[in-house]
């Protein structure tokens, strides 16, 4: 509620309270800048755990590769805790099940290089609880502040936080989950906060980009190991009306912010292989958290060669943290693109339908120019040449994924200067500044046809801590900023002044925050003016 008043304060001097709204509260935490991997038990083991189990897993994690693969948070799901809170409030792990605690497990996952992750609901009782499956009412609805400390004091690096309730408006749970969002920053302790509205829910999940309240948000109900269920947004989800739900809302994906399209099913059977490396597929250009379910101790070649494909992971991990756009789709073919930091595109050839099919599309159409490309096919690694088709054979339910790269950089509007040449690498570029204890600094993160990633370092000169900075800048281009996180934006179009956020709080004597954007039109040339200045 704090911030909400400092906010709308805020929103009134800035004179745009629906642009402060988007843009202010964004969630800037430091943690989930590309999508979360890991493990999570609930997909395999539902409410059997205890911690042999995970510590199995964790080794399994080590041992198969995938951790050094990307796979870090091991995800404790429901059923850890004890059903009861201690006479303080405050939550244990259960005893027979967890007998060494939470915290001894958060070490053993710590010393493994690997990050701790738990489940919790922001409602009185677990889903588990809800629908009887487990005794107890220890939801954090009223222990918030008190949850959040004791998880940090665990030493957990992820928190799963599951709206397992029919009851509540989409209002109450925006404010609901803020709750929770504030008690763990205020715990100082880096924490991925991955929410679920939907689970018994109205499903709220694609309703709005949850970006400013978590790292990643859950866009539907629960997945299973079907390619398709029938269901819209119901129980239970299939990979295909999961997608269906989740290409639509790419535009919400973002470094710090994804749509979470659930934990995978890779490895857990009731789909063929081409349908598994589909959902993998799909899955990496959705820039979706990467959370394995299956039991990790067997896993059969055709699993660990999909879990372990390196090409994919490294579309999915790609640092702009874009969500594959969709080209086209036919109902049958399906193709989605997905910008890479390096300017290649991954292009995905998605064939919906029962029998094999061609699908096909241009460089031009997924925003590349010129007459030469290269392909690499992401399962095979086949690289093939190209003057600008790009097609494959798809067989029913499979997914092609290509890496284009080469031609012409991704250029913007045309523009009347035939010298300029949109820069697509990232690049630095020092700008003036440096006035009363501050500077800033601009990177080009991205640049395509009608839009740009912009991120701007405001470093601390000074020895004393330096809060109230304030960036000014002015587009070169005349611009409008269309998204900015870990900063407030006070300005339109052309010229913006950026300050810092309630949440990003202090910036330490020589110490530094970054604040991104993405603007509209071409950004290959870096803003100008730019000053940064300190109260
Ligand atoms: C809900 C969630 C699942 C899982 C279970 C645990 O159904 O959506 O992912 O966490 O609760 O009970």
């Amino acid at each position: 509620m704090r911030k909400v008043g400092a906010l709308l304060a805020a929103g009134v001097l800035a004179g745009g309270l629906v642009a402060l709204q988007d843009q202010a509260d964004a969630l800037e935490n430091g943690v989930a800048r590309t999508p979360p991997m890991g493990w999570n038990s609930w997909n395999t083991f539902g409410c059997n755990i205890n911690e042999t189990l995970i510590k199995q897993m964790a080794d399994a994690i080590v041992g198969s590769g995938l951790r050094d693969l990307g796979y870090r948070y091991v995800v404790v799901d429901d059923c850890w805790f004890d059903p009861a809170r201690d006479s303080a409030g405050n939550l244990r792990g259960n005893p027979s099940r967890f007998p060494s605690g939470m915290k001894a497990l958060g070490d053993y996952l710590h010393a493994k290089g690997l990050k701790f992750g738990i489940y919790q609901v922001p409602v009185d009782k677990t889903c588990a609880q809800y629908f009887g499956g487990y005794p107890g009412a220890t939801g954090s609805q009223g222990h918030e502040v008190q949850d959040a400390r004791q998880f940090a004091a665990w030493g957990v690096d992820y928190l799963k936080y599951d709206w397992c309730s029919p009851g509540g408006t989409i209002d109450d749970q925006v404010r609901t989950f803020a709750k929770m969002r504030d008690a763990l920053a205020a715990t100082g302790r880096q924490i991925v906060y991955s929410i679920n509205p939907n689970s018994i829910h109205a499903k709220t999940g694609p309703q709005r980009d949850w970006g400013d309240v978590a790292n990643m948000w859950r866009t539907t109900e629960d997945i299973t190991n079907k390619w398709d269920t029938g269901q819209t947004n119901g129980y239970p989800m299939g990979i295909q009306n999961i997608v269906n739900v989740t290409v639509p809302l790419a535009s919400y994906a973002r470094p710090g912010a994804f749509n979470d399209p659930d934990m995978m099913e890779v490895g857990r059977g009731g789909m063929t292989d081409t349908e598994m490396r589909s959902h993998f597929a799909l899955w990496a250009v959705m820039a979706s958290p990467l959370i394995a379910g299956n039991d990790l101790r067997s896993m059969d070649p055709a699993t660990t060669a999909i879990l372990k494909n390196q090409n994919l992971i490294a579309v999915n991990q790609d640092p702009l943290g874009l969500q594959a756009r969709q080209i086209s789709n036919d109902g049958t073919r399906r193709v989605l693109a997905k910008r890479l930091a390096n300017g290649d595109v991954a292009v995905a050839l998605f064939n919906q339908g029962g029998g094999t099919t061609t699908v096909g599309t241009t460089a031009s159409a997924i925003g590349l120019q010129g007459g030469s490309f290269t392909l690499r096919d992401a399962w095979t690694n086949a690289v093939s040449g190209s003057t600008g088709a790009i097609s494959a054979s798809v067989p029913p339910h499979g997914t092609v994924v290509y890496r284009v790269s080469g031609g012409a950089s991704p250029s913007a509007t045309p523009t009347v200067t035939p010298t300029a040449t949109p820069t697509v690498t990232p690049t630095a570029t020092p700008t003036p500044g440096g006035q009363d204890g501050c500077t800033a600094t601009y990177r080009l993160a991205g640049d395509w046809g009608s839009g740009f990633q912009g991120e701007v370092t405001v470093r601390n000169t000074g020895s004393a801590p330096l809060n109230g900075w304030t960036v000014k800048m002015t587009l070169s281009g005349g611009q409008t900023i269309t998204n900015l996180w870990n900063g407030v934006n006070t300005g339109t179009g052309g010229t913006v002044t950026v300050g810092n956020a309630p949440y990003n709080g202090t910036v330490a004597g020589d110490g530094s925050v970054t604040f991104g954007f993405t603007a509209d039109g071409s950004g290959s040339a870096a803003p100008t003016g730019m000053t940064c200045t300190s109260p």
